[in-house]
């Protein structure tokens, strides 16, 4: 493969801007500069760096991100910092997060470049199941249970889709109440706006699991780590080939 078409293909620029790069000397394969940008390179075989920083060619990478509050799930943003500030040891510039966490929730978000993956699991027509762990301000009964069940009128066209929700604990001193909500679709500010609709409000949201990808609780917020094999098969099982 052509050294400027690997390293295109990495988004490190443009094909011609990544040729600049490699006649003015940028570019090294196997510690040797070279200079000519259809030199050929096995990106199993062979180390190459760009601007001294070294470039582990793999064509995917996935990784599962406990978000903290406060990083917007972007990967620019002229407010927040984004999520992808957290990921200090990779420089591959074209990972981005599979769908959006509010910036005030936290938890489980995978990062990945894999687009066809991303695509799968944000497919409104694939439902995949999305678990969080919430606070409400509010006693939360069985009767929210039904009417989340049966779908709630958010304000758009359609009711959502019938949702799962559990009641883990209610504190009638303080009236606040922990549920845990399963949802097979991704509304903006879906869980606020449903708890709204019964009269209720979030105080605190984290996402635990995304289909059959589950929060490492041993990732400390703002940490992140490769998915393993066996997570990243799971993902992809009834993905089309
Ligand atoms: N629902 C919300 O209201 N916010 C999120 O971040 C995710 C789901």
């Amino acid at each position: 493969m052509r050294i400027d078409k690997l390293l295109a293909g990495l988004n490190f620029g443009t094909r011609t801007e990544i040729k600049k790069d490699i006649r003015a000397g940028l570019v090294k394969v196997n510690g040797i500069l070279i200079r000519q940008p259809d030199y050929q390179v096995t990106p199993a075989k062979d180390t190459v760096s760009y601007r001294d920083i070294p470039i582990i060619y793999t064509e995917y990478e996935y990784y599962l991100l406990n978000k903290p509050a406060g990083y917007v799930s972007a990967t620019r943003d002229n407010v927040y910092p984004t999520v992808m500030e957290l990921l200090t040891d990779t420089v591959r510039p074209d990972l981005f997060p599979v769908g959006r966490l509010d910036v005030d929730t936290e938890g489980l978000l995978l990062i990945t470049n894999d687009g066809q993956l991303s695509h799968f699991l944000l497919s409104p027509k694939r439902h995949v199941d999305k678990v969080y762990f919430a606070r409400i301000a509010g006693l939360v009964t069985p009767e929210d249970t039904a009417t989340f069940l049966e779908g709630v009128d958010i304000g758009e066209a359609a009711p959502t889709l019938p949702a799962k929700l559990e009641i883990l604990s209610i504190d009638a001193d303080s009236a606040t109440s922990e549920i845990r909500i399963t949802l097979h679709e991704g509304k903006f500010h879906q869980i606020k706006r449903m708890f709204q609709a019964v009269g209720k409000e979030v105080t605190y949201l984290k996402r635990i699991a995304m289909g059959s990808l589950v929060l490492d609780e041993s990732l400390p917020p703002g940490g992140y780590r490769h998915l393993t094999a066996e997570e990243t098969a799971a993902l992809k099982e009834h993905m089309p080939l």
